[in-house]
């Protein structure tokens, strides 16, 4: 049985009275979803006064982004074990923003996914189409190839205690959710290829989150997909009223 896990991810939002304060709303409702994991990502200057909110609450800890290498010259970057040092139980790797604005690479997620591993840090692994390649067909190569990129070498047992995100990113900050239907073929196709690289029994045990624009009035649908593990959540994160509505409907 796969444990449902509503993820925000509040990307470069908030300050830090602001991030306070949606951490402590958010916390202090986080006994009220015994059937949910939660997950708050906070920009990495505001993960440390998050984590002293959290603590003692069952509200988890991530990062948006980390670093591969262990430690050294490598200005402006973080390490997982600053994570690790920080209260971090989980990393967002690959999100598309990072892909399509800074250039990210599946080469790059990988190294970081392998590293995030090693620290024992959860990495959400981002994959997703572009509308341009939906229209074109090509969502299904798309997610083959990213997935097969940013897995590349994992082992069965480290692959199941990755988390894979589908966002599709026509679906990100546009308000224009993929349907339950669009979303649960991709969670299959995606399932499917983790039983082809692995095996069934593992791909069984891959927590897979969708994406982009999912709201309290549209998450219920898609969280009812039998392929759907949970939600990364953007936008409706920073409200903690639409963040625990979501977080409602995972049941
Ligand atoms: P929105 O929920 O704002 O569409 O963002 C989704 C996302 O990118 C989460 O990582």
């Amino acid at each position: 049985m796969r444990r449902p896990l509503i993820a925000g991810n509040w990307k470069m939002n908030l300050d830090r009275a602001g991030a306070v304060a949606l951490a402590q709303a958010v916390a202090a409702k986080g006994n009220d979803f015994p059937a949910a994991d939660l997950l708050v990502c906070p920009p990495s200057i505001y993960l440390d006064p998050v984590a002293a909110v959290l603590r003692g609450s069952k509200v988890a800890l991530g990062a948006q982004n980390m670093y591969h290498e262990g430690n050294g010259a490598f200005t402006g970057e973080i390490s997982a074990a600053m994570l690790v040092d920080l209260g971090c139980s989980y990393v967002i790797l690959g999100h598309s923003e990072r892909r399509h604005i800074m250039g990210e690479t599946d080469e790059q997620v990988r190294a970081k996914t392998v590293a995030a591993l090693a620290a024992g840090i959860t990495p959400i692994v981002c994959v997703g189409e572009l509308l341009s390649e939906r229209q074109a067909g090509q969502t299904a190569s798309v997610i083959a190839r990213q997935v097969a990129g940013s897995l590349a070498g994992l082992s069965a047992a480290d692959c199941e205690k990755t988390v894979i995100a589908y966002e599709p990113v026509w679906a990100i900050g546009t308000g224009q959710v993929a349907t339950p239907e669009q979303a649960e073929e991709v969670h299959r196709d995606l399932r499917r290829l983790l039983a082809d690289r692995y095996n069934t029994a593992t791909a069984e045990k891959v927590r897979i989150l969708y994406g982009g624009s999912v709201k309290p009035n549209n998450a219920g649908e898609l969280l009812q997909q039998p392929d759907i593990d949970g939600a990364l959540i953007g936008g409706a994160s920073l409200k903690a009223e639409d963040f625990l509505g979501i977080a409602a409907a995972a049941k």
